[in-house]
C-alpha cells in the first residue's frame, strides 16, 4: 500500500515544487515570482509559447460568440478545420477529441471497425512496440508493455502484441490471421526520444500493404510541426492509414484528432463513436488558429533551423561534460540528451538550481521540447544553463 496520504488533487502525479501561475513567451513564472526558461512546453504542448496573442484572441472571440454545442447539430467550425486538415495531410476524414489518449482510442476503434466492415472481425490484433506510450485509458495502457502503467488495472483490453521497436524481422514474424495493423510513434517520446529507423517505418508500411493491414501512427507528441515538418512521417516518405494527433494542435487547449483515409474509416458510420466535447466551436477556433500558423512553410522552416542550431550546440557541449552526457538524438525541436545515468536527478537540478525546465524520459534521456517559436537567444540561454548545470551537478552515488 502507498504511504501517501490523500490530497484534494488525486495524488497520481509526483509533483515538484514549481507552481507556475503565469506564462509569457518561452518563460514560466512561479508563485514566488521565480522565472523558468520553459524547454518542456507542457510536454510538447505549448508550441506557440505562453500567451500567444493570436491564440488568446481566437479563444476570447470564439468564447464570446459560441463556446459549445452538441454534435447533434451541424458544425461549420468543425467542417472548416477538418477540411483544412484534409487539404494538408494524407487524411480524408477527421474525428476531433479532447486528448491524445482519446485520439488513440478512436484510432484503435477505427482499425477494428475497418476489418469488421470487411467481414473479417477476427482481425482485431494490433501490434505495438516496447517503451511506446499511447496514453492512460484502459485501451491505451493495454497497448504498452510498461508494468508501471498496467499493474493493478487488469484485466486489460485483449488484442495487442508488443514487440521490440525498430526490429522489422520480429514485426513480420508476428503477423497472423488475426492481425489488424501496427501502431507506433515515428519518434518515441516518453520512451526516450527514439526515432524509428527509415528502414523500419518504410518496412512496416510495406508489410501493411502486402498483408492488408492498417498502419496507425501516434503523432500525439511528435506531430504538428515538432520535428520540423508538419508531421514526422513526412520525413520517412511514408503515409499512415490512421493517425492520432493532440498536444501541439491545441497549443495548450485540450484538443486532439484522429485522422484517417476514406478506406480506413469505412467502418466508422453514424452511431459508432462520439464525444460530448470533441470538436466543439471553442476547440475548433483554437485548432484552426494553431494549424494556420504552424502549417506555414516559413514556420516549419524556422523549426528546422532552430532544431539544427540547438542540436549543434548540444553536440558541441557534450564532450565538455562526457562523464554525464552520452549523446544527443531526435528530430527538429524534439530532442533528447542521453545521460550516462538516470536523468531524473539532472532534470530536477536544472529546474531547481538553474531555472531550466526539461522533461525526463525513458532510457536516461533528458527531453528538450521548447516552444516552436524559440529564437537564438533562448537557445544560448538553454545551453548556458545546461552547461552550468552539468558543472555543478553531483549525480546520486550509484546504489
Ligand atoms: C505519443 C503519445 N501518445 C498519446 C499520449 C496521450 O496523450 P494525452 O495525455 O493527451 O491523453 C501521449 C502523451 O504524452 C503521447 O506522448
Amino acid at each position: 500500500m502507498s504511504s501517501t496520504s490523500i490530497t484534494p488533487l488525486m495524488p497520481v502525479y509526483p509533483r515538484c515544487d514549481v507552481r507556475p501561475v503565469r506564462g509569457e513567451g518561452c518563460y514560466l513564472f512561479g508563485e514566488r515570482g521565480e522565472r523558468y526558461l520553459d524547454f518542456a512546453s507542457g510536454i510538447a504542448v505549448n508550441a506557440l509559447g505562453h500567451g500567444d496573442a493570436r491564440l488568446v484572441k481566437a479563444i476570447a472571440d470564439q468564447a464570446a460568440t459560441l463556446m459549445h454545442v452538441s454534435n447533434l447539430y451541424g458544425s461549420p467550425q468543425g467542417e472548416k478545420l477538418a477540411q483544412t486538415i484534409v487539404d494538408t495531410t494524407f487524411a480524408d476524414t477527421v474525428f476531433f477529441t479532447n486528448s491524445g489518449a482519446e485520439a488513440v482510442e478512436c484510432a484503435i476503434k477505427t482499425a477494428r471497425r475497418y476489418h469488421y466492415a470487411n467481414g473479417e472481425a477476427h482481425r482485431h490484433k494490433i501490434i505495438t512496440f516496447a517503451n511506446a506510450f499511447h496514453g492512460r485509458t484502459l485501451g491505451t495502457i493495454s497497448a504498452t508493455n510498461q508494468p508501471k502503467m498496467r499493474d493493478g488495472f487488469e484485466p486489460l483490453l485483449p488484442g495487442f502484441e508488443v514487440l521490440a521497436f525498430n526490429d522489422l524481422a520480429a514485426a513480420e514474424a508476428a503477423i497472423d490471421e488475426n492481425t489488424a495493423g501496427f501502431m507506433l510513434e515515428p519518434v518515441q517520446g516518453e520512451g526516450g526520444i527514439l526515432p524509428a529507423t527509415q528502414e523500419f517505418l518504410q518496412g512496416i508500411r510495406a508489410l501493411c500493404d502486402a498483408h492488408g493491414l492498417l498502419l496507425i501512427l501516434d503523432e500525439v507528441q511528435c506531430g504538428v510541426g515538432r520535428t520540423g515538418t508538419l508531421f514526422a512521417h513526412e520525413q520517412y516518405g511514408v503515409t499512415p492509414d490512421i493517425m492520432a494527433v493532440a498536444k501541439g494542435i491545441g497549443a495548450g487547449f485540450p484538443l486532439g484528432a484522429c485522422l484517417a483515409t476514406e478506406e480506413a474509416a469505412k467502418g466508422m458510420v453514424a452511431g459508432t463513436h462520439g464525444s460530448t466535447y470533441g470538436g466543439n466551436p471553442l476547440a475548433m477556433a483554437v485548432g484552426s488558429t494553431v494549424w494556420g500558423i504552424i502549417s506555414e512553410p516559413a514556420f516549419l522552416e524556422h523549426v528546422r533551423a532552430m532544431g539544427e542550431r540547438l542540436r549543434g550546440a548540444l553536440e558541441q557541449m557534450i564532450p565538455n561534460h562526457d562523464a554525464l552526457f552520452e549523446s544527443v538524438r531526435g528530430m527538429g525541436l524534439m530532442l533528447g540528451i542521453k545521460l550516462k545515468s538516470d536523468s531524473r536527478g539532472f532534470v530536477a537540478h536544472l529546474r531547481d538550481r538553474h531555472g531550466l525546465l526539461t522533461v525526463a524520459a525513458g532510457d536516461n534521456v533528458v527531453r528538450i521540447l521548447p516552444p516552436l517559436v524559440i529564437n537564438e537567444s533562448h537557445i544560448a540561454e538553454c545551453i548556458e544553463k545546461l552547461s552550468a548545470g552539468a558543472r555543478d551537478y553531483v549525480p546520486p552515488a550509484a546504489a
